[in-house]
């Protein structure tokens, strides 16, 4: 990596620490379409996952690593032999392949954890960097629990992997304990007195637990860190990582107090942040700064008097610059198969002729019952036909009897993995009647934690949106669907939490 002194490298970790959150699982298909986006967007590192952790994972990083030509891919080993072995594995097709390794270095994770002296986990990093430095020059090492650690001992640990060969120093904050002013000084006690800093990049690791991801890594940013990791929409272990799209955008809207740039391309902000949420299911938070639904929504009047005069006053970003434009009528009934492709084409999707004919049939479908085709009604068709790979579950069809007067019943047909099966369902009420059958044919009993409908766009013939979220032992996993008829919506929604879970399970996650 050319260095530039000016340059914040974004380190993106959606698809590691992102991924390993509760009901942040994903398979491997929507692993490469997410970072595809995240190339798009002009991230210079995608961490794209942890090789050790499974088949699926390796897997995954290793067709990422395949595929993506310009960002550097990183897979995450901790400090031993077999770790790195197998990230290496998983990475060495990349354009630009690194190794990420980590130890803890606290005592409290010393002590209680690893059960090692200072001494023994300061020679395991460096055996860690050596033998991973013999793989490729490319090489992070982070100290774990950076911020809970003797301050002495951290330099003494930067200074040691630095000299086995550590190209990026990354000072995580893993519990989400430190405050800006604090963490600022940690990452210039580190300049001040690792005296083989040269041209290292010091990186910034912040959880969110105290609200403050953002704001300490900015001030790690203000003290001379160059790389921040970070997460589309912030997720991430507990209370989530740094929100990328936040700190991007605090450095491009504050340029006059950071003087510093990144490569984002900011116009892929808000499209990258909705491709994670329908691949997800996970919303973000209405007033989520820059992606939530009214990060730019003025409502009131004093407010709307003053942008009506002049932008300035009340709006310090435009939301073009984060890829938000005026939701606008886009397709109809009589769009052709050209047109889809052309207007997908401007969305940034460009797919391949089976996945058009797809899209297109799924478009005309909806536009028999639904006037206007939105931005946001094709994001959802495009989840639903092109990201969503491996399902074990679809359905195939569904007919419900409801009123005042019938004991509501739902009859259903599923694939399940090659089988076609078929079934009914009672309840108390359609969608009541409409899960029962799902019950039944899956042979499954989640208990459900949540239900939420909402409208995808205005108007009352607008797709019907549904949150299902299934509890699974200690796990909980969240569905989205969406169709005119929110009872087909719903349906949706369950048989997705149940395709996620399914991916939950093969990672071997239990308990
Ligand atoms: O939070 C953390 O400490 C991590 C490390 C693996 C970098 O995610
Ligand atoms: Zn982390």
């Amino acid at each position: 990596m050319k260095k530039d002194k000016n340059c914040v490298y974004i380190f993106d970790t959606t698809l590691r620490d992102g991924e390993q959150s509760p009901g942040n699982s994903m398979n491997t298909e929507e692993k490469l379409i997410l970072a595809r986006q995240l190339e798009r967007l002009g991230v210079d590192i995608i961490e794209a996952g942890f090789p050790i952790a499974s088949e699926g994972d390796f897997d995954a990083v290793k067709q990422i690593a395949k595929e993506i030509k310009k960002s550097q891919v990183a897979g995450l080993a901790r400090a031993n032999k077999t770790d790195i072995d197998r990230a290496w594995q998983a990475i060495k097709g990349a354009a630009h392949p690194r190794i990420h390794t980590f130890i803890s270095s606290s005592d409290i994770h010393l002590k209680y954890q690893l059960k090692k002296s200072r001494e023994q986990v300061l020679k395991e990093a460096v055996a860690a960097v050596k033998l991973a430095r013999s793989y490729t020059e490319n090489v992070e090492f982070s100290p774990m629990d950076a911020t809970r650690s003797d301050k002495d001992y951290l330099v003494e640990m930067v200074s040691a992997v630095i000299d086995a060969g550590a190209t990026t120093v990354n000072i995580p904050d893993t519990v989400g304990y430190a405050i800006p002013e604090e963490f600022g000084n940690l990452i210039a006690y580190l300049f001040a007195k690792v005296k083989n800093m040269g041209d290292t990049i010091i990186a910034t690791h912040c959880h969110n637990d105290l609200g403050l991801a953002v704001s300490n890594a900015l001030a790690g940013i203000r003290n001379g860190a160059r790389q921040v990791e970070c997460t589309i929409n912030g997720i991430g272990e507990r209370a989530g990582n740094t929100a990328m799209e936040e700190v991007v955008m605090a450095l491009q809207t504050r340029k006059d107090i950071y003087g510093l740039y990144t490569k984002i391309n900011t116009d892929q902000i808000y499209k990258t942040s909705r491709l994670l949420t329908q691949i997800t299911g996970i919303p973000v938070q209405p007033n989520k700064a820059i992606v939530g639904a009214n990060a730019f929504a003025h409502e009131s009047g004093i407010h709307q008097d003053g942008l009506i005069k002049e932008k300035i006053t009340y709006e310090i970003m435009t939301p073009q610059s984060v890829g938000i434009s005026d939701t606008h009528i886009v397709l109809g009934k009589h769009s052709g198969r050209n047109a889809i492709a052309h207007h997908l084409k401007k969305m940034g999707y460009v797919l391949d002729d089976e996945q058009l004919n797809k899209v297109t049939a799924r478009i005309k479908e909806l536009a028999d019952v639904k006037k206007d085709i939105y931005d946001e009604d094709l994001e959802v068709i495009l989840s639903e036909e092109i990201y969503r790979g491996e399902d074990k579950y679809h359905l195939v069809y569904l007919n419900v009897v409801s009123g005042n007067v019938a004991i509501p019943t739902a009859t259903m047909e599923m694939q399940v993995g090659k089988d076609v099966v078929r079934e009914a369902g009672f309840g108390n009420g359609p969608v009541d009647a409409t899960f029962a059958a799902i019950r039944n044919i899956t042979k499954t009993n989640y208990p459900l934690m949540k239900y939420v409908v909402n409208a995808i766009t205005g108007g009352s013939d607008a797709q019907g949106e549904v949150t299902v979220q299934l509890k699974y032992n200690s796990h909980s996993v969240v569905g989205r669907g969406a169709h005119p008829d929110v009872i087909v919506a719903s349906a949706k929604a369950y048989i997705n939490a149940l395709n996620r879970l399914e991916i939950l399970k093969s990672k071997g996650k239990n308990c």
